[in-house]
Order: structure tokens, then sequence, then C-alpha cells
């Protein structure tokens, strides 16, 4: 398989754009560079087709907005209806509210909703809501990533040109760990604002923990944030809250709502989102009334009930999820690879073994998924257009490379079969 175009373009676009892409997780560097795609020419369903003519199974999807099916046509022609009416006007469009209502009829905590761009806009203007109606200023957070602005990347790695001073404000907590969060709550209550966490990451919540959250928020007047950029639409057409019954008091959502189109939204109870009726509580953007992707959201709620897209995302991971487990009891992976997770997201975990480190391992899957037409990169979202066809074709390829896995870590020649530069890059996610 050839990437000599894909190389020849980043090559070049290193010279214009910092890192060669504009999204992190598109990164080169989370890829095996030389043995994989770098770039994509057209994408539809669950396939992508890249400059060098070869084609792909994809489970990134887009990074997660894509749950329908890349191209979708229904979803496509709503979008282009929004743009011949003109696209974006002086004043709004009477979409904007029609969307608004069919949020708020479907998710738990909606009881009035905000639009913007960019998962990080609205995470932003949740933080701000928080904090003006407690007038408290520390967020505590609970893994995850919500978005590149300072406020919450003060307290990652990725945090240069951020005031160190905002560090003071943020109380990063790791996931299912709740006597962390309690012993957190318990001592420095008067000065927290919110706890803003993705309900789900990777690991399913232990019995228990999202309710105690939501206590101990209740109690402490902590506003509850659920960050449902990849939770939302999902798991259940009302998001993780609804699927877990546990009703947070904001909730912010992208990705999966316009099937790729870019849009966002801030939904919550009303106490808190009318404190952008207040001209001084401000939260804005000159494109969040858009009219492509409010038709393309219209459109993807639409078709997400009438033709029961979650429940058969749920059915496709899970065969997924039940086949990669049985690979793994196969090869006797289990010291160094697991996959947890819901069926319609599901990651793997891996860890450095026999000497190797954990990113050597995965550009050797990687390397050798991509020859086998499975764009491999370490977790599933799973959308309408994956079929059991493609299930049972990666998991194939899945029990070929893994058996190959195994077979290089036990003769120590990993390393030397890796065919171009080792993924260097970690995601910016945490657990
Ligand atoms: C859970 C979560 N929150 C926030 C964001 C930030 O969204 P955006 O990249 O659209 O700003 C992301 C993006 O990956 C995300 O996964």
């Amino acid at each position: 398989m050839k990437f000599d175009r894909s190389m020849e373009i980043y090559k070049k676009a290193l010279d214009v754009i910092p890192m060669g892409t504009s999204t992190f997780s598109k990164n080169p560097n989370l890829f095996v560079i030389g043995a994989s795609p770098l770039y994509i020419q057209s994408a539809k369903g669950c396939m992508l087709y890249d400059v060098d003519g070869n084609e792909f199974i994809d489970y990134s999807m887009a990074l997660g907005p894509i749950i329908l099916g890349y191209a979708n046509a229904e979803v496509n022609k709503a979008a282009k209806k929004g743009i011949d009416e003109g696209l974006v006007y002086t004043v709004s469009s009477p979409e904007e509210s029609m969307l608004a209502e069919r949020l708020i009829e479907i998710i738990p905590c909606a009881e009035m909703v905000r639009f913007c761009k960019n998962g990080s806009d609205v995470c932003e203007g949740a933080i701000r809501l928080a904090r003006n109606y407690t007038q408290k200023l520390k967020i505590m957070t609970v893994g995850g990533y919500h978005g590149f602005h300072d406020w919450f990347i003060v307290s990652t790695p990725r945090n240069k040109g951020v005031p160190k001073v905002m560090a003071e404000w943020i109380l990063p907590h790791d996931y299912n760990d709740i006597d962390a969060i309690e012993k957190t709550i318990s001592a420095q209550s008067n000065e927290i604002a919110a706890l803003i966490m993705e309900p789900v990451i990777n690991y399913e919540p232990k019995p228990g923990f999202l309710e105690r959250i939501r206590e101990l928020t209740e109690k402490n007047n902590i506003v509850l944030i659920y960050d449902e950029m990849k939770t939302g639409f999902r798991l259940h057409i009302g998001g993780a809250q609804k699927y877990l019954n546990v009703v947070p008091d904001l909730a912010v959502y992208a990705k999966g709502l316009s099937n790729g189109f870019p849009l966002s939204a801030l939904a919550g109870k009303k106490h808190l989102m009318k404190q952008f009726e207040d001209e001084s509580c401000f939260f804005s953007g000159s494109y969040a009334t858009e009219k492509a992707s409010l038709n393309a959201a219209l459109k993807t709620l639409e078709i997400l009930e009438r033709d029961k897209v979650i429940e058969q995302n749920w059915k496709m991971g899970d065969i997924l999820k039940r086949g990669v487990r049985k690979i793994i009891n196969k090869h006797n992976l289990h010291e160094f690879v697991n996959i947890v997770g819901f069926p319609p997201m599901t990651h793997f975990v891996m860890v450095d073994y026999k000497g190797f480190t954990v990113n050597e391992i995965r550009s050797f899957v990687q390397q050798e998924c991509v020859k086998r037409g499975v764009l491999f990169v370490g977790y599933h979202h799973i959308c309408f257009a994956h079929r059991k066809k493609h299930i049972d074709r990666t998991l194939k390829v899945y029990d070929e490379v893994m058996s190959m896995l195994k077979q290089s870590l036990d003769d120590g020649s990993l390393r030397d079969k890796i065919e171009g530069k080792p993924i260097s890059a970690f995601s910016v996610r945490s657990n």
C-alpha cells in the first residue's frame, strides 16, 4: 500500500500549517507516518478514501461527529437547502428555535438552549454560567477533555501561553474516583462553582458514581455540567443523562448532533440559562445561527429516531466488542490489551509490554490494520453505516493482526517491523 501523495502533501503542509493540520487529533504524530493515510480525499458511509486511492473502514468517524455515516444524502440535502436559502442572515432564522425546541423535548436537563460552533465554545459558556450563578471561581474536572480554552487547558501539560494563575481555579480528578471527589468537595465547597465531566469516558461508570456526584453537587451549590460531546445522541437520543438516569444542571453537545456539520449546543435549567438574558453575562458567535448546520441537526435527529439508529449502533458495537474480547482471549493478550466502554463507543486500552512502549505496539497494530483496509485509531465510534459485513471484516483483520502482534512481541521483533515513523503523540483525553 502506497502513501506517496499523503507524504507529499504532509511535507508541504508542515511549511504552512504548524503540525500539518489544525485539529490536534488529526495530527500526523498520532499515526505511523509513511505507513498510514494522512490525507483523505472523500468519504461515504463508514468508508474513507485517501489521496493515494486506498480505502479504509473508519471507526473514528471524524473524531465522533459522524453518527449516521459520511455524506448522508438526506442530511446533506437539508444542509444544502440552508445554503441555497442564504446560510446566515442579519437576524436569526426559525430553524434556531425549532432545533432548541427539539432538544428540549429529548434532553432531560434541557429547558433552554444556546448554540455555537465548537465544543470548546459551549464548555466555556457553561463554566461562565456556573461562575456567575454561584459567584464562586473553582472548577472541578473528572478526567476527560473539555476543549482548548484557558480555563481547562491550564490543567493539562499543553498549557504554554496560558496564565499560570488560572491553575488555582481548576481541580482535576480521575474518573470513577469518588473518594477524591468527596474529599475536595468537603474541603472546598465554598469555592467550587462547577463540576464538569464527561458522564462516560472510555470506561463505564462504577455503580453509584454518577448518582453520588449529583447528590454532592446539589447539596453544595455546585453546578453539575455534563460534557456530552461524545455520549450525546450516541448512548441514547437523550444522551448519557437519559441512558444512565442522572440529570445534570447544564449539558453541552456537538459531534453526533449534526452528523459532521459544525454546530454545538449548551442546554440546561432555566434559572442558569436565563443569565444570558443579562447582556453582561455574555456568550455569542457570529456563525451560531448558520442554517446549513441547523438544518443538518434537525434532519439528523429525525433520522436517529425514525430509523432506530441508536439501537442499531448498540447492536453492531456489541458484536464488535464481543468479537474483540474473543480475539484477546484467543491470542492471550490480557496483560497488555483490553477493550472497554459501552458498545457504541468502545476503546482499546493498551500498555507497555515486554520492553515495547504502548506507542510502538499501537504503531504496529495500526500499520498492519491499515494494510488490511481498517484505519485503526484505538477506539470505535459506531455509526449507522457500520453493518455486519464491516464488523466481520474488521474482526477478521484484528484476529490476524493481533496474532502477528503477539508473535512479534514474543520474539522481540516488533520494533524492527514498524515501517514508518512510529506514533509519537498521545491523545488529548485523559481517563
Ligand atoms: C468531550 C469533549 N469536550 C469538548 C471537546 C472540544 O470540542 P471542539 O474540538 O469542537 O472545540 C471535545 C473534542 O474532542 C470533546 O471530545
